[in-house]
């Protein structure tokens, strides 16, 4: 499932965080990629465990951990420290999937990445290029959000991220270990869930919610591992 979570950010909290990058030290993106994907990636992050990432990525775990729509579709357990990366002078980067397991930078946890995440800090009109691109069985989808927007889609997928021709695209990225790890048994649930969600609004104390809501419990019950 991919699927977009709008305005996670609201524009105060973007410009908080990109004044917080500001002041940040950008390295080579190689830092964090594997050997396959570090000769496919060109970019810059903000190393591992800096203040300004450390301080950035707080406030979006703080947004992150009361919204909704994020919690529904993605059933977190663990949630890996946002990153920052930044491309600019035709930077890009090559088809990849992302690291399996990664550990937590000085802590002993290691999250499994279920769920890929990109946060997108600057807007469409800021640059040229930049879309994530994302395969899945019906082809390859293009994303380009506007700025406090995060993505979410599976892991598993094979990605890529167009050359940056003009300007500078800013993003955070991080990874969701989820309670359920099947991207198809999730996305049952989130559609359960939505359509549950639904029925309170329109028929509000209708009885077939119980059942429903039975339903998605127990189905959760199954499938959850914690
Ligand atoms: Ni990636």
């Amino acid at each position: 499932m991919l699927l977009s979570v709008p305005d996670l950010l609201n524009p105060d909290q973007v410009a908080k965080a990109r004044q917080i990058l500001d002041g940040a030290e950008w390295v080579d993106g190689r830092v964090t990629a594997g050997p396959q994907s570090a000769q496919a990636k060109d970019n810059q992050q903000i190393p591992e465990g800096h203040p300004a990432g450390r301080e950035g990525g707080a406030l979006i775990l703080d947004v992150l951990g009361r919204n909704p729509l994020f919690l529904a579709a993605a059933l977190p357990l663990r949630v890996f420290p946002p990153l920052f990366n930044r491309y600019s002078g035709g930077q890009s980067f090559g088809t990849h999937v992302d690291n399996a397991i990664r550990q937590v930078p000085g802590t002993p946890h290691r999250v499994r990445t279920d769920i890929s995440a990109t946060l997108f800090l600057s807007g469409p009109e800021e640059y040229d290029g930049g879309e994530l691109m994302v395969e899945d069985t019906y082809g390859a989808h293009g994303v380009k959000l506007r700025p406090g927007s995060l993505v979410l889609y599976p892991a598993t997928s094979l990605h890529h991220v167009t050359p940056v021709t003009r300007g500078t695209r800013l993003c955070s990225f991080f990874w969701i270990q989820s309670m359920v790890r099947d991207d198809g048994q999730r996305s049952l649930l989130f559609d359960l869930d939505v359509g549950i969600q639904r029925l309170t609004r329109e028929l509000p104390g209708h009885a077939t919610l119980v059942p429903f809501t039975g339903v998605y419990h127990n189905l959760l019950r199954q499938w959850a591992e914690m």
